[in-house]
């Protein structure tokens, strides 16, 4: 059995991290949008509802579906997805949509249609229909990851690999994390991702990032970080 994340070092780490960040982001900008990847028991979406980013704005998912139920409870906008899979529906347009529709559109029935032909098209061409959830931004100027970073290990149990094990080496679920969070960053917007000592380092600039260290917590065993991460220019 599944179970949520108790809040542990990292997300204390993570949660001190937002308190000092998020006033300073907020001042630039008050309609900050914010996104959390892998929300768990939901605690950074509470901080950052009670530093004052609006509900309205505040967007999660888990690949944990009790994480989501649980996120969604709180009242949180929270989807099941794997990473970004199923984020950014807001302004998006598949790909076999765009080609069906002209540029000189008239009545909302011609919309209908061409939709429904799009979702066929779709069908034949083996892709998956309505993928992406509805009212998530494609867009975010703060996307959050306290990842699962840890090295295999075969002593772990299963119901709590899914929040703890990044891979064989610890980092692989933060690299597809890095690979794809480019699309959904708005041009000036930040990362707050944390990693371990224990798992391999990332190499961000070949990612296309540079990174600041912001936050750190030396542990019994560990180093955690907290890196700021900003697309190269
Ligand atoms: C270390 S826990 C952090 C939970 C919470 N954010 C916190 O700070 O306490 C990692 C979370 O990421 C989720 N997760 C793991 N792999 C994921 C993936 N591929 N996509 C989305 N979420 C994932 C886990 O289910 C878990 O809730």
């Amino acid at each position: 059995m599944l179970e949520i994340y108790n809040p542990e070092q990292d997300s204390f780490l993570l949660s001190k991290v937002l308190l000092k960040q998020i006033p300073k982001l907020l001042k630039k900008n008050k309609n900050l949008t914010f996104l959390e990847i892998g929300c768990g028991s939901g605690i950074q979406l509470q901080t950052a509802l009670e530093l004052g980013i609006k509900k309205q704005n505040i967007f999660s998912c888990d690949i944990n579906p009790k994480a989501v139920k649980h996120c969604k409870k709180l009242r949180f906008h929270c989807v099941k997805s794997d990473l970004f899979e199923k984020i950014g529906d807001r302004g998006y347009q598949s790909e076999a949509m765009k080609r069906y529709l002209p540029s000189t559109l008239r009545g909302r029935s011609e919309v209908i249609e061409l939709r429904e032909k799009s979702r066929n098209r779709q069908r034949q061409l083996g892709g998956r229909v309505g993928r992406k959830i509805k009212g998530f931004p494609r867009k975010y100027n703060l996307i959050i990851f306290n990842p699962p970073y840890l090295p295999e290990d075969k002593r772990e149990p299963k119901n709590s690999c899914l929040a703890t094990t990044g891979g064989k080496k610890g980092n692989e679920i933060i690299l597809r994390f890095l690979k794809q969070a480019k699309k959904y960053l708005e041009e000036d917007g930040k990362i707050f991702l944390i990693t371990s000592s224990l798992s391999e380092k990332i190499d961000f600039e070949k990612l296309g990032y540079k990174e600041k260290e912001i936050g750190c917590e030396k542990l019994f065993f560990e180093r955690l970080c907290v890196w700021e991460i900003k697309l190269f220019k």
